[in-house]
């Protein structure tokens, strides 16, 4: 496995003063984002290191409504040592969770929130409908931005106003998409997994059309796995 001090070197935040936006997958040879729907398929205790490891250096982490409703996302999300970590490198023990949604089809008495040591956020637009904003507030902070569809950009300054500075987006696929469409996309860490998968799984971005030209920062080889970054160009 890799030591602490490499994985902290590889992936150091530039600059923690300033808004920043990381979007981690993983993904296999041939592009697949998942297997049978979940992206567990495709990764290994290498790539839970990686993983982990960004989860300890943010201020908050992001994630699709479909993400949750795919994966779960129950308690904690770093484990004891991690929390420790932060603490003493000046953050707070848990980076709170944040949930971008159209429709608000997330359950407010589901355990992502009954089961969050930070109050997680639920990030959406005005015309999101409501009753489940309404419901939704009881458990979470609102965020909202965007008439008719969450105006990222805005969302971005929001957090940084509210102290979130570093983000880091777990996915998905829709929810990526949305980031490269409103050029919201600081940094890429993808993990080849090496296997092909063929099928119709997503690719790891989908939605509109846009090109982010990208530059390479580090190609870390880590057991079978390959974890690129990279950053904009
Ligand atoms: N390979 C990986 O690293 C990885 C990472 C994450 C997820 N996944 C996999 O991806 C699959 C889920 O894919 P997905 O594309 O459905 O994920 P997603 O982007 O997390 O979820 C899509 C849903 O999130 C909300 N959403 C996303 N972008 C939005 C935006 N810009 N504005 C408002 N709401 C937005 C919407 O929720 P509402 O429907 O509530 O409106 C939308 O239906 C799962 O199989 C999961 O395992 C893989």
């Amino acid at each position: 496995m890799f030591d602490d001090a490499t994985l902290l070197e590889h992936y150091a935040v530039p600059d923690r003063s300033v808004p920043y936006l990381r979007v981690n997958f993983v993904s296999s040879l041939d592009g697949a984002a998942w297997r049978d729907g979940r992206s567990g398929g495709l990764n290994d205790a290498w790539d839970q290191q990686v993983f982990t490891l960004l989860r300890r250096l943010t201020d908050v982490v992001m994630v699709g409504a479909g993400t949750i409703r795919a994966e779960g996302y129950v308690g904690a999300l770093l484990a004891g040592p991690a929390q420790q970590w932060r603490v003493e490198n000046g953050l707070s023990a848990h980076p709170p969770l944040a949930i971008v949604s159209h429709r608000l089809d997330v359950d407010p008495a589901s355990e992502v929130f009954t089961s969050a040591p930070e109050r997680p956020l639920v990030i959406t637009h005005h015309a999101a409908p409501r009753e489940r904003r309404d419901a939704l507030a009881e458990v979470a902070d609102l965020v909202v931005h965007g008439r008719d569809a969450v105006d990222l950009v805005a969302v971005r300054a929001e957090l940084a106003e509210r102290g979130l500075r570093h983000v880091l987006c777990e996915g998905g696929p829709t929810l990526f998409g949305s980031l490269i469409a409103a050029d919201a996309v600081d940094e890429l860490c993808l993990t080849l997994s090496p296997v092909l998968e063929s099928g119709d799984a997503s690719r790891v971005a989908r939605g509109p059309h846009r090109t982010l030209p990208m530059r390479l920062a580090h190609a870390l080889p880590g057991g079978p796995m390959l974890f690129l970054r990279y950053l904009r160009a």
